[in-house]
């Protein structure tokens, strides 16, 4: 439970407030890469309750800046793109990706006007498919976030998106939280799949964690809904297991599920051996959170029949599933399109695909939870420990410190989570370590 006041001080992110500013010192995705044309039409992208526009010149170069003319404030979503720059629909100013007014056509030929103003543009990096925007101030924008896969091409990446109605902590909370995988996600099929590969796992004295499922899931080779959870405080977050017995000989062997807290909305949740995925809730604001899901396979391409599976397992299938703007079909109005007939068939929730499955729990909480009501179990220690990390990192900020993950370089690369069947008396620390002793947990 937390009181009124830290709830209000975890998830509001206005520039005014102090999770705002705690915010604004990360680099954050703002948009797939895909979203942006070279030459083509610019896009609205809100972040952190500041409405922007974001435009790919026909050189490729990518700008994002405030979406408000600085003129008379007409919107430059609606601007021409020309000239590597976006002009301004009403009187033709010209404004370049990093906020210079190029021209203001309408003014006196000799006018300098233009040299004295300056739109608010953001400092852009693109990567691993998506485009990355730094709002804080400049003198502390620190190292781009280098994960395994954001040097690595499209071919090889899938960015599942999708924007949910509610604040960014309550998603965030569903992403560190193993133990609702047993309910929510649950279901006949993919357990009797989940078996059946397990028992030939068992039979050829394989790890059953090496591989992905028909519904394109970590293949689960268990069955219990109580797991123990352990958590380790490391340089840039946790790091936690949820221990669980395994299908076959629980006597010899426990299932072991690593998962890394990145702050401030990073999750890297357990990949077979030669993928890499990470989860991101990024807040657009108070009530809206771009959820992020990328799965990388870092060998080869990503070829077409998995990406299918993937983004089908998800519920994320655009133009079905996800109109242009990554908005669900099945959404709080019409209860998240539940079937009560397939509950009775096959999935435990009646719900369409795991994403959609987990917005419908998060959205049902209400735009922001008040967590003055709730009543915290022993299955929440990592959710618990999330906020209290978050938490501290604020007051650490307030008292001039820098946040959390801010302080020492992060080992992006090496943070990857894992699942293993492993040996009962092997300790949980040897599943989803983090390759560089020098950062490795605290
Ligand atoms: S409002 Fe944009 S040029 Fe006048
Ligand atoms: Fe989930």
């Amino acid at each position: 439970m937390l009181t009124a006041e830290e709830n209000h001080r975890l998830t509001r992110v206005g520039a005014d407030t102090p999770m705002g500013r705690v915010l604004r010192r990360y680099w954050l995705p703002a948009l797939s890469s895909a979203e942006l044309e070279a030459g083509g039409a610019p896009k609205a992208v809100r972040l952190l309750g500041e409405d922007l526009v974001a435009f790919r010149g026909a050189d490729g170069h990518v700008g994002v800046m405030e979406a408000a003319c600085p003129h008379r404030g007409a919107s430059l979503v609606i601007a021409r793109n020309e000239d590597c720059a976006l002009q301004c629909l009403y009187h033709g100013w010209k404004i370049a990706p990093d906020g210079r007014i190029l021209d203001m056509p309408a003014e006196p030929e000799n006018s300098r006007y233009a040299e004295r103003i300056r739109q608010i543009a953001y400092r852009v990096h693109e990567a691993g498919s998506l485009v990355w925007v730094y709002m804080g101030p400049p003198e502390y924008e620190p190292e781009f976030p280098a994960w395994d896969w954001t040097d690595k091409p499209a071919e090889q990446i899938l960015v599942l998106k999708a924007i949910a109605d509610c604040n960014w902590v309550q998603c965030l909370e569903g992403a560190i939280d193993s133990a609702h995988q047993t309910y929510l996600h649950d279901s006949r099929s993919r357990n009797e799949r989940d078996l059946a590969y397990a028992q030939w796992a068992d039979e050829k004295g394989l790890d059953p964690t090496d591989g992905f499922d028909g519904t394109g899931q970590i293949v689960r080779p268990w069955a219990d809904g109580r797991p123990r959870l352990e958590v380790e405080d490391t340089s840039y977050g946790f790091w936690y297991a949820a221990i669980r017995k395994p299908l076959f000989k629980e006597d010899q062997f426990k299932n072991v599920r690593v998962t890394h807290f990145v702050a401030p909305f990073h999750a890297a949740i357990p990949s077979p051996a030669g993928w890499s995925q990470l989860i991101m809730h990024v807040p657009v604001d108070d009530v809206t959170t771009a959820f992020y899901h990328v799965r990388c396979n870092l060998d080869a391409p990503y070829d077409d029949e998995t990406r299918a599976v993937h983004t089908e397992a998800a519920g994320l299938v655009p133009g079905r599933d996800i109109d242009g703007e990554f908005r669900r079909v099945a959404n709080k109005s019409n209860l998240w399109l539940q079937d009560r007939e397939e509950m009775k068939r096959d999935r435990f929730s009646g719900i369409r695909g795991t994403v959609t499955e987990d917005h419908a729990v998060q959205e049902s909480m209400g735009p922001i939870y008040d967590r003055t009501r709730e009543h915290l179990a022993t299955s929440d220690l990592a959710v618990i420990r999330m906020r209290r990390l978050l938490l501290q990192s604020l007051r650490r900020f307030e008292s001039g410190e820098a946040p959390i993950g801010l302080t020492a370089p992060v080992p992006y690369a090496s943070i990857r989570g894992e699942e293993r069947t492993v040996p009962v008396d092997q300790p949980w620390q040897t599943v989803g370590r983090v390759l560089d002793e020098t950062a490795g947990p605290a």
